[in-house]
This record gives C-alpha cells, structure tokens and sequence, in this order.
C-alpha cells in the first residue's frame, strides 16, 4: 500500500485526532498513549505536540520509516515496527491512560480483533481511554464488493475481507470490559469515531 502510493496518510492530523486530542488531556498534560496502526505518524506526533508520551506501532516498515524521517525525534514520542498484538503483549499492564487507533480495525478479523481487544483493557489503566475510528456500514464502497459475514465485505475495491461496522458492532467492542463515554458518526466521511473507558 505504502509503496504503492507515496505520501500516502502523510500531511495534517486526521480529524480523529482532533477530535480525541481534549479528551486524552483530561489525563494529564503527560499522559501515555499508545497508537496502534500510526502509519506515516501524522496522529502520533499531533499528539505527542501537546505533550502526551506517544508510543506508536505499525506493521508497514515504509511507514515507519517515513514516520522515523518525519518527526523531528522530541523525547516523548517514539515509533515500533511491530504488529499491534505483538506490540501490545510487550507492555506492562495498566501502562497507558489511553490506546487510540485510526482507522485500524476493519482491516482485523473476528478473532484477532477481539484478542486485540483483551490487550487494549490490559495495558489501559483503570479509567483510561479506548479511542478508535472505523469505518461506517453507510460507506458506498461496499457497494461495490460483498457482504461474505456479518459486517465484512470482500470484491470491489477491498482485495482482503474488510469490515464495515454498524451502530451494534461498536456496542460489541465496548462490552469487552469498556463503558461508552462518546460516539460520533461523521457523514461525510462515513467514519465512526468512539470513545471507550476501561472502569
Ligand atoms: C488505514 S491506515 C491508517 C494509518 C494511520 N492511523 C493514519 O490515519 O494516518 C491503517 C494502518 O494500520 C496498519 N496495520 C494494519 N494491520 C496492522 C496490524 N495488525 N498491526 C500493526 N499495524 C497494522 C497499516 O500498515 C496502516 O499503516
């Protein structure tokens, strides 16, 4: 995908980002935060620019590597090249006070999401946020491909199955052990944007 397109997921932060940016500092001017699936790093280093201590994981090595020659290296910001689960079972239990992932969990099957998921409630501590964007049912894209599962549709322009989630598939990844602090659904870009709290 990354070598594909050059420039791919660079530029301003995602409006995700903004929108998750006033909440993440109710913890602290320097809370932690681990971004999953962080790309080129544009989300990782608008966060870490308010001063939260950014820790960010992606599995494209031309990601990282962009995301590496982008960011003016600041002490509280540092990128892994690793997958999200594998990333996730290195760290400590209730290390951060927030997981955020844009865009990241359609692209996850059942299982390995909700393995995901279990590791997300381990390494927030209590009372720390799980903000994630995701891709709407409404998407016109999946117009063009099949639904081969509930929510995942595969053809058109998705060569992998990938998941467009309903209103109830975002209540399902809140009952893995978070309570719904916020939900919004952007129309224009069919995206939700959610905003979970592990008690
Ligand atoms: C749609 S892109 C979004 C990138 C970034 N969050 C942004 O908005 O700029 C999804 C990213 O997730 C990464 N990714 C997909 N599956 C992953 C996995 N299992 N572990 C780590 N990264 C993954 C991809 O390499 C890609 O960079």
């Amino acid at each position: 995908m990354y070598r594909r397109t050059p420039g791919l997921f660079e530029g301003r932060p995602s409006r995700f980002a903004r929108w998750s940016r006033p909440r993440i500092r109710k913890a602290g001017p320097g809370a932690r935060v681990l971004e999953l699936g962080c790309g080129p790093g544009r989300d990782a280093r608008y966060l870490a620019d308010a001063g939260f201590r950014v820790h960010a994981v992606d599995h494209a090595a031309p990601a990282i590597a962009r995301a590496r020659a982008l960011a003016p290296r600041p002490p509280n910001l540092t990128f892994e090249l690793a997958e999200a689960r594998a990333a996730l079972e290195r760290q400590g239990s209730g290390t951060f006070d927030a997981v955020y992932a844009h865009a990241l969990y359609m692209m996850l099957p059942d299982r390995e999401l909700a393995r995901l998921l279990g590791e997300v409630h381990r390494v927030l501590r209590p009372g720390g946020l799980h903000l994630f964007a995701v891709r709407a049912s409404t998407d016109p894209r999946t117009r063009a491909g099949r639904e081969v599962a509930s929510g995942v549709w595969r053809g058109g322009p998705h060569r992998t199955p990938f998941r467009y989630f309903r209103a109830r598939a975002l209540d399902t990844l809140t009952r893995a052990g978070f309570v719904r602090v916020a939900r919004r659904y952007e129309r224009d870009a069919r995206l939700w944007f959610v905003c979970d709290r592990r008690p």
